[in-house]
């Protein structure tokens, strides 16, 4: 069923004009909004479509900081690194909220629960340095803030990094 619904997708996608190298990225744009990351499965069915080695593909997508190659968490947590956040601290922002999650940027908790990435504007930028959390946007963000924009947020998911699971 999975399969089914996943090479759907894929064939909405992968359509016969656009079989030519140039519209790989397109191609890859297009997977990603739809499964959230690029998948290997994904890739070598690129691969095989534009008749180009999987390395190929896998090195383009790794090249743009824009693909995404593990599942994203169920609550998304996106650091603004646009100008006027990065001009007001976004950078330790993103390493703090990095820590508290003890995960890297791209990746996923292990629990699925968050996945971490920078992002450009997000069109708050009155409220830089700005992080978002699911839907949840957190204006002014600080390192210390990083830690206290969590801590209702891991209540209400048991397991997630930093949270202790009841016998
Ligand atoms: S630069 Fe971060 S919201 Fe605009």
């Amino acid at each position: 069923m999975e399969n089914d619904s996943k090479s759907n997708y894929l064939s909405g996608i992968l359509r016969p004009e656009r079989r030519e190298r140039r519209h790989l990225i397109d191609i890859l744009q297009d997977i990603q909004a739809a499964e959230g990351y690029l998948s290997r499965a994904a890739m070598l069915e690129v691969s095989k479509f534009l008749d180009m080695p999987g390395s190929t593909v896998w090195g383009v997508a790794t090249f743009y900081n824009q693909f995404r190659f593990t599942p994203p968490g169920r609550k998304p947590v996106k650091v603004c690194l646009g100008t006027a956040c990065h001009l007001a601290g976004g950078q330790l922002v993103l390493e703090a909220t990095a820590r508290e999650l003890a995960i890297e940027i791209g990746g996923t908790t292990e629990d699925r629960e968050f996945s971490l990435e920078r992002v450009a504007c997000i069109g708050c930028c009155a409220l830089a340095p700005v992080l978002t959390i699911g839907e949840e946007v957190h204006p002014r963000m600080t390192p210390p803030a990083v830690e206290e924009a969590f801590v209702n947020i891991k209540a209400a998911a048991p397991g997630a990094p930093g949270t202790e699971s009841q016998p």
